[in-house]
């Protein structure tokens, strides 16, 4: 075991330092790096019931107020039913909540969490200032396609949007 300590020793001063580089650098191209990505986060109630009718959203897409204004209003949800047991809804909301916008330490987190005005606590990721910004390429009746349905069928066009994955050059548009 012991001689292993200098190998770890190196191997987290490498970590580091990288980390800091990459910390240091702010350029716009860091956007592409990340692959457009979120801390990929797990937990299996989350993927369980809030993936079964639609992608399981990121919770770094939308701030704590709003995770947990969604989440008081499971037995009204976009006209259906999500409602869940107290202990079910709790852990889920606990884990939204640690791992929102306005919470997570990561570049796109803190971009959704600054385009959402503080006074607002919007319960849709697609209606957002910054969510539109991303998609005003896109010609209005892609949406409508009926392999996409809908704009917050994310994993229509974004293989990855269950893992927090959104790299601009992994999207493909469904015919
Ligand atoms: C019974 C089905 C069902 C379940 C279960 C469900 N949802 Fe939904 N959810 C919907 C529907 C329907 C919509 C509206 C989709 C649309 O407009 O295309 C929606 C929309 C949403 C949106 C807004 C999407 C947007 O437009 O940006 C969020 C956020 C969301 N759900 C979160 C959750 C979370 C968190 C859970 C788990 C606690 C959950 N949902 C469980 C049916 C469900
Ligand atoms: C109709 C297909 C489609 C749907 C549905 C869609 N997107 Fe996108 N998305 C795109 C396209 C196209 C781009 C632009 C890629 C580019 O910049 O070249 C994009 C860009 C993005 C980006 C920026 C990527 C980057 O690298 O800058 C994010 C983040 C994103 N989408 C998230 C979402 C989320 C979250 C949802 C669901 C709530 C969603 N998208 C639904 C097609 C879609």
């Amino acid at each position: 075991m012991r001689n292993h300590l200098p190998k770890i020793i190196t191997l987290i001063v490498a970590c580091g330092v990288s980390g800091w580089l990459f910390a240091g650098d702010h350029g716009e191209q860091d956007e592409g790096r990340e692959g457009g990505g979120l801390p990929a986060v797990d937990h299996k109630a989350w993927r369980a019931e809030c993936g079964a009718c639609h992608t399981a959203f990121h919770p770094g897409l939308l701030p704590e107020r709003s995770w947990r204004k969604l989440m008081d209003g499971l037995d009204h949800h976009f006209g259906e039913n999500a409602g869940l047991d107290a202990a079910t809804r709790k852990s889920i909301t606990d884990f939204l909540a640690a791992n929102a916008a306005d919470r997570l330490d990561a570049r796109r987190a803190r971009k959704v969490a600054a385009s959402i005005p503080s006074g607002e606590t919007p319960l849709r990721i697609t209606a957002t200032a910054w969510f539109e910004r991303k998609h005003d390429e896109l010609s209005p009746g892609v949406w409508k396609k009926p392999s996409i349905g809908s704009r917050a069928n994310c994993g229509a066009c974004h293989p990855g949007a269950d893992k927090g994955s959104f790299d601009e050059h992994a999207v493909r548009i469904p015919r």
